[in-house]
């Protein structure tokens, strides 16, 4: 699926309450509506200090709303037909005032009000609170906000960083692309709820001297797309990423490595603490025997020393000779040339895996569409060529399909 209709077909509602970070909603807007969503606004009093409705309508395409009086639904009850009609009701900023509300059960306002009647069912509250450090640390703040979580809403951020009013703490709002990509994964299907995935992903640097060295051309994109979808999909993700530039996914804790031996390294303490394991790291095969401490100069003869080449460990492999008791299941990525299915099957026996998800090599590097052959003992199963998170999902549900479950 194209990334700008990952939210097609979905109504949300947003709703605003007072705070700087209004200039962040309608930025926000524009995110939800190129992503597909209609979008409903709603704002209180307290928001209409900070923006205009009209700024709001311009950007969501719809008229906004702000009393509960409102006598445009023809049965006079906005905060029903509103909340009925929404997918998702996303608050943001939710300022300390507006969390009180909520976790009071209160409904003087649209807002507050509809946050009450939505179906909580069928239409999750996801709330993105924005003020300044000392509001959010207070005790009141902080009970409320456990109050609403155990009701049943979603908290998003708040972020660290520079405040409006010119501290520097905790309290800021998430970016507005920040909460897209939250919004987004509200509607993935949780297939991996609480369990863990550890991941390997890009390429590795392996040093000739300190400003030459033996990598590839992965992009590490395939493997960022896994660890997104497994973050959405309710897993706790932990992504040992080769040198790469690329956004880390939201909620995914990453460790940043160069080498195969320092990928070998970070991955071995963590692969019992996870119950998966997919590599899909395109580690380099060989590294000097020696990296050299200074620049190597050239000699004049036109002649190259010969570089000792050392295998590299093979990390895959490694873990799945992990002892039961501390293996993860292990999925591994096998990108070819040819002799697809062949290969593949040959690496599933060889790396002792359970299951093989294979490539046509060169063609997928530095793409962002892909196709997937899953090779396990049952046979071979297509996912056809499609972009790589909406593989990568797809990759979530059948890993999750097979995964033994937990041992109670
Ligand atoms: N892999 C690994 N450590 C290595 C080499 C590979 O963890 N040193 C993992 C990759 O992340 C991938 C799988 O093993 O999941 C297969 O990688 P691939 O490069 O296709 O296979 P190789 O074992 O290197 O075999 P060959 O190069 O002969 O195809």
């Amino acid at each position: 699926m194209s990334p700008l209709v990952e939210l097609q077909g979905k109504h949300i509602v947003l709703g605003l309450s007072g705070g700087v970070a209004c200039y962040k909603a309608a930025e926000l807007a524009r995110e939800l509506v190129r992503a597909g969503a209609t979008v409903q606004v709603v704002m209180t009093e307290a928001a209409a200090q900070f923006i205009t409705a009209v700024t709001m309508q311009a950007l969501s395409g719809r008229p906004v709303f702000t009393s509960q009086w409102d006598a445009r639904q023809p049965n006079g009850m906005a905060h029903i037909e509103l909340s009925r009609e929404a997918d998702a009701v996303l608050v943001a900023p939710a300022s300390a005032d507006f969390i009180a509300q909520l976790a009071q059960g209160r409904a003087g306002e649209l807002l507050s009000l509809l946050c009450l009647a939505r179906s909580m069912r069928t239409c999750p509250l996801l709330v993105a609170p924005a003020m300044n450090r000392e509001m959010w640390a207070h005790p009141a703040t902080q009970r409320n906000v456990a109050q609403i979580v155990a009701d049943g809403a979603t908290v998003l951020g708040p972020a660290t960083g520079d405040q409006a009013c010119g501290e520097v703490g905790d309290g800021r709002m998430l970016e507005a692309t920040e909460l897209r990509d939250e919004l987004i994964a509200v509607f993935q299907p949780k297939v991996l709820a609480g369990r863990s995935v550890l991941i390997t992903a890009g390429p590795t640097f392996e040093a000739i001297d300190p400003v030459r060295g033996i990598s590839n051309h992965s992009s590490g994109k395939m493997g960022f797309a896994v660890a997104r979808a497994a973050a959405e999909a309710g897993a706790h993700v932990t992504l040992v990423a080769g040198p790469v530039h690329l956004p880390t996914p939201r909620g995914v804790r990453r460790i940043d490595v160069q080498s195969a031996q320092q990928m070998l390294d970070a991955v071995l303490p963590e692969a019992p603490r996870h119950e998966v394991f997919v590599a899909t790291a395109a580690v380099a095969d060989w590294r000097p025997a020696l990296a050299a401490e200074g620049k190597i100069k050239k000699d004049g003869s036109g002649r190259v020393a010969a570089l000792e080449l050392l295998e590299n460990p093979d990390i895959l492999a490694t873990v799945a000779r992990l002892p039961a008791a501390a293996r993860p299941w292990c999925v591994g990525f096998a990108a070819e040339s040819h002799d697809l299915v062949r290969h593949a099957r040959d690496k599933l026996v060889r790396k002792g895996v359970p299951l093989i998800v294979a490539n046509l090599g060169p063609e997928t590097f530095g793409r962002d569409d892909n196709t997937l052959l899953l090779v396990d003992a049952a046979g071979e199963h297509e996912l056809p060529r499609a972009d790589k998170l909406t593989l990568a999902r797809q990759l979530m549900a059948e890993i999750a399909a097979r995964l033994p479950a937990r041992p109670t």
